[in-house]
């Protein structure tokens, strides 16, 4: 089972910071999360649309450049960091799970994944390329066919498989709340892995393991790891 340590290892850290990508390696997580917008072009990893719950800033993050977005605190005296320096930071030593957030990522995600392939050691197996936004998904899925598509779900997956068959997906990311044995074993039939955000509690993660997910997206990753090892994963 895949621990994905969402928004970096978020619980110790600030999340969706370089510090919170540099201690989800620490803590042994096979990839991290994040979560990008766009700001003059450029991908930002920032969580939400409004500077405001993460950061000393307020206002649309769209609305910034990236030199007003240079000077905020994303907490303990760290920066929103771009996608590249996120990039630059973990040089290949995990696997990366970008979710497109903001609207028209997908046009800047394209290059960037590109230029780290060519110049950080990058392999493409290391991307998985997920979203809500499903339309944005079938717009990388077309430039890069090979590339690992995520399709997110929020609430109950109404249609679930057909949309992971439209956009030939890797995986299909859902709430834990609405994961059961049924679907888990559907999806296992189709060939589609099943990752669950986010499960923190340590009575979840065992009941996840039970059931059999392919991957978890956790603030924890080292307890989350531990647990694994308790239980032979
Ligand atoms: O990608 C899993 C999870 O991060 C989706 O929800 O709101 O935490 O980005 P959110
Ligand atoms: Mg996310």
């Amino acid at each position: 089972m895949k621990i994905i340590a969402h928004r970096g290892a978020s619980a110790d850290a600030p999340e969706n910071t370089l510090a919170a990508m540099e201690l989800a390696l620490e803590q042994d997580a096979d990839a991290i999360e994040l979560d990008v917008h766009c700001v003059e072009g450029e991908l930002v990893v920032i969580h939400d649309r409004y500077l405001d719950h993460t950061t000393s800033g307020q206002g649309l993050v769209h609305n910034m450049t990236l030199a007003q977005l240079a000077t905020l605190d994303a907490g303990g005296g760290q920066r929103v960091p771009t996608l590249w320096q996120v990039m630059q930071c973990v040089a290949g030593r995990c696997d990366i799970n970008i979710e497109l957030k903001g609207l028209g990522t997908a046009d800047p995600l394209l290059p960037l994944l590109a230029r780290a392939e060519q110049s950080l050691g990058f392999n493409p197996e290391q991307w998985l390329i997920s979203s809500f936004h499903h339309p944005m998904l079938a717009q990388v899925k077309q430039a890069r066919p090979e590339l690992k598509i995520g399709t997110l779900f929020a609430g109950c997956p109404l249609r679930y498989a057909e949309v992971a068959s439209e956009l030939n997906a890797h995986s299909v990311h859902l709430s834990a709340n609405f994961l059961d044995a049924e679907l888990l074993a559907d999806s296992r039939r189709r060939g589609t892995k099943i990752y669950v955000y986010t499960v923190d509690r340590p009575d979840e993660v065992a009941e996840m393991i039970e059931l059999g997910v392919d991957g978890i997206f956790t603030n924890y990753p080292a307890r989350t790891r531990a647990l694994c090892h308790s239980q032979r994963l």
